[in-house]
């Protein structure tokens, strides 16, 4: 199958939750923590995150430090990398941060129970919009895509149902995890990958390359799936 070198980078608490149960994209990460998802932004082809964190974190997708956009240009590449979303149903907003933060091309993949309306309304706006047929974003075919469209190096930053998937499908190839001195609890927060689950006989074995511990408490984490 010919698709990007895969990475998902997640900040998670020490009980493995992403955000609270409020869901409002909390912060986790550290100062040292954003600088290096930022550098990893800056090498990635393409950044792509589930429509539930699309909607509810309202992420820019953009490489922060002006310094690591101006060395892409350098490298003859755009200063962003290309902004994809993948959601059920798109309901992306006019003054959303995915529309207006860049320059960055973007793309949506989607299914056909999006709008026409929001389909129209996307494709003025310079989106690429890909529309599958099936219930769900087939994702196989959406990597696939991605590589075809020059996305070599794909950075996932989640949520946890968009990470489960594609680890379940055996779509990534190594995942890095700032684990914060923080704990959330609760049933209903999202933890580092969601989905239905995996029984014991099924689980993914991960092979631990790096584990640093950092004076600002926290523990990253690195392994290859
Ligand atoms: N700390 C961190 O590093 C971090 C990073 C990112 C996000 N977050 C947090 O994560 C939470 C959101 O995560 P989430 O799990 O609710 O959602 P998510 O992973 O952000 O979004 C998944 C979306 O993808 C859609 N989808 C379409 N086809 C799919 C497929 N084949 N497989 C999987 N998903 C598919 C889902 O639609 P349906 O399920 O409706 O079909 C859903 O809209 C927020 O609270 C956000 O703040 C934390």
């Amino acid at each position: 199958m010919n698709r990007p070198y895969t990475f998902i980078n997640v900040a998670m608490t020490a009980d493995g939750k992403i955000d609270t149960f409020e869901r409002k994209g909390s912060l986790i990460s550290s100062k040292r923590d954003k600088e290096r998802v930022d550098e990893l932004r800056a090498l990635a082809d393409g950044i792509i995150v589930g429509g539930k964190t699309l909607l509810e974190e309202n992420p820019k997708l953009t490489v922060k430090s002006e310094a690591l956009r101006e060395s892409r240009i350098q490298r003859g590449l755009s200063p962003n990398p290309i902004k994809v979303g993948v959601a059920t149903v798109a309901d992306i907003k006019a003054d959303s941060n995915f529309l207006n933060t860049g320059p960055a091309k973007l793309v949506i993949f989607t299914t056909e129970q999006t709008s026409n309306e929001q389909l129209k309304f996307l494709r003025a706006r310079d989106v690429q919009v890909f529309v599958h047929s099936e219930a769900r974003v087939n994702l196989k075919l959406m990597v696939e895509t991605l590589k075809e469209i020059g996305v070599d190096h794909l950075m996932v930053e989640g949520g946890g149902t968009l990470n489960f998937e594609l680890m379940r499908l055996g779509l990534v190839d190594e995942i890095t995890i700032y684990l914060a001195p923080l704990m959330f609890g609760g049933l209903n927060a999202p933890t580092v990958a969601d989905g239905l689950g995996l029984t014991r006989e099924a689980a993914l074995q991960l092979q631990l390359i790096d584990v640093q511990k950092w004076e600002d408490g926290g523990v990253f984490l690195r392994y290859k799936l």
